[in-house]
């Protein structure tokens, strides 16, 4: 049996959490394959809004199972702290949610190295989420962190130690203002392993195997967005994990021919959190606008997202190396009111127009270059058909679709989970 994916081709927030959870009705498990508590994904049903971190957005379904991947790195506290949030909503989690045994841990030593590591950079700071990801990472490649699986061995703890001691010593090396007590960290972090551990740990590549041969179907749930790709996003601004497709390949020790759909979502616009270029971005009232309708705030850390037009020549990008086989659109409804939709469709770089994305996309280098749609003026969220779409937002879906070559199956009109229009 197959395995479909969901991913996100911008810079995050895409609406990731909102459409994986409204297709797990079609799923028997779900399984995020990367990243960790960067991740904020939204749902919203039943009058109720819930942000989760590493818990995959099936979680709320009754008859699937959630699986955290290998690639995943997980915080204990963050995600006690989830579980807590969970218990209000009776989710039997020590059924549905298991975790694999791979997936590395972030210790409290991680997160504070990410904060001596942005404190150092001063203004080139990455702008990250400060929850550990890039160290974690790193300790992960350099072959020296603490998988969920040693938890479950009596001598993890005199390797948490000398880790965490290390870590210590290069907290120093940064020598930035970074107040910290360790104790107290640790005291949190030593609780809340204790509450992980009341999870199944199990070997998920195998569980996962198995659940293909049985004819189960499995949606891979994306985190961050391919722009933030490790290889492929726009380095260094980038996270530390691989969210594009390939990730899921690495991070569920899923074949890649067993790969079907690639479900690729995005907003009609662009948004993004953090350090890095942005080609698109408005710093005037029309970005502000966007930013004000659409609540672009991050649900990690309630930082500003900044805003500006859809960019197809990074849309491609994304489809191309994801190979997106499925578009889904969101946020159409932010849009409605503005007189004038423009969208991206080359670059003016160093005086050449290019429809590609250069390795260097830093403003200095680049000026977008645009194309014109008629907006409408209509409220798309009550909408629940396809019929009633406007006609000058059926033109531009249109025009995003022959550029791409790739449909739009979904077109999102609001958070809730019950604002969705198929096509
Ligand atoms: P994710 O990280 O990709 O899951 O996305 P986030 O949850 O971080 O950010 C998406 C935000 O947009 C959340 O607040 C969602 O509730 C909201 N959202 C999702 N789809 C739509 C939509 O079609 N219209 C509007 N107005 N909001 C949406
Ligand atoms: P979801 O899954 C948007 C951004 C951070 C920063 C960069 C590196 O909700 O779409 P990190 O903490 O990963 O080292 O930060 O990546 N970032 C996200 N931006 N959505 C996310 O996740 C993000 N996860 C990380 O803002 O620019
Ligand atoms: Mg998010």
């Amino acid at each position: 049996m197959a395995v479909d994916l969901l991913l996100g081709l911008q810079w995050g927030d895409e609406g990731k959490g909102k459409i994986v959870d409204v297709l797990t009705k079609n799923y028997d498990i779900i399984a995020r394959f990367q990243g960790g508590p960067n991740a904020g994904h939204t749902l919203e049903f039943d009058g109720i809004k819930h942000v989760l971190r590493t818990i995959p957005s099936g979680i709320f379904h009754d008859k699937s199972i959630n699986v955290i991947g290998n690639g995943v790195v997980i915080d204990p506290v963050v995600f006690a702290k989830e579980l807590e949030g969970l218990d209000q909503f009776d989710i039997d989690y020590k059924k549905k949610l298991i975790i694999s045994r791979k997936a590395h841990v972030i210790l409290p030593t991680h997160r504070l190295l990410d904060a001596a590591s942005e404190a150092s950079k001063g203004k080139a700071k990455i702008g990250s989420t400060l929850k550990g990801i890039g160290p974690t990472y790193m300790d992960k490649t350099g072959r020296n962190g603490i998988r969920v699986g040693d938890l479950e061995l009596s001598d993890w703890k005199d390797k948490y130690r000398a880790l965490a001691d290390k870590h210590e010593a290069m907290i120093a090396f940064y020598d930035v203002d970074i107040q910290y007590d360790l104790k107290e960290l640790e005291e949190e972090f030593f609780k809340s392993v204790e509450v992980l551990k009341t999870l199944q740990f199990i070997d998920s590549e195998e569980y996962l195997y198995k659940a293909q041969q049985e004819g189960k179907t499995i949606l891979a749930e994306g985190a961050q967005g391919s722009l933030l790709d490790i290889d492929f996003g726009t380095y260094p601004f980038v996270t530390s994990s691989n969210t594009t497709a390939a990730g899921a390949c690495t991070g569920l020790g899923v074949a890649p021919n067993k790969i079907k759909e690639v479900f690729g979502i995005f907003k009609a616009y662009t948004t993004r959190v953090g350090s890095g270029p942005f080609p698109t971005e408005l710093f005037d009232e029309v970005g502000a606008e966007m930013a004000k309708v659409g609540h672009e705030f991050g649900a990690v850390t309630g930082r500003p997202r900044r805003c500006g037009w859809l960019d197809l020549v990074a849309l491609k990008y994304a489809c191309q190396v994801n190979g997106v086989t499925q578009l889904m659109m969101m946020k159409g409804d932010v849009l409605s009111g503005f007189d004038t939709i423009k969208v991206c469709t080359a670059y003016k770089y160093k005086g050449e127009e290019i429809t590609h994305l250069p390795y260097n996309i830093e403003p200095e280098n680049l000026t977008p270059v645009y194309t014109e749609y008629k907006g409408w003026t209509e409220d798309l969220t009550k909408m629940t058909t396809k019929e009633e779409l406007p006609q000058n937002l059926l033109e531009y879906i249109d025009f995003i679709e022959k550029e791409t070559g790739i449909p739009i199956k979904i077109v999102s009109v609001g958070p809730d989970r019950k604002q969705t229009i198929l096509r």
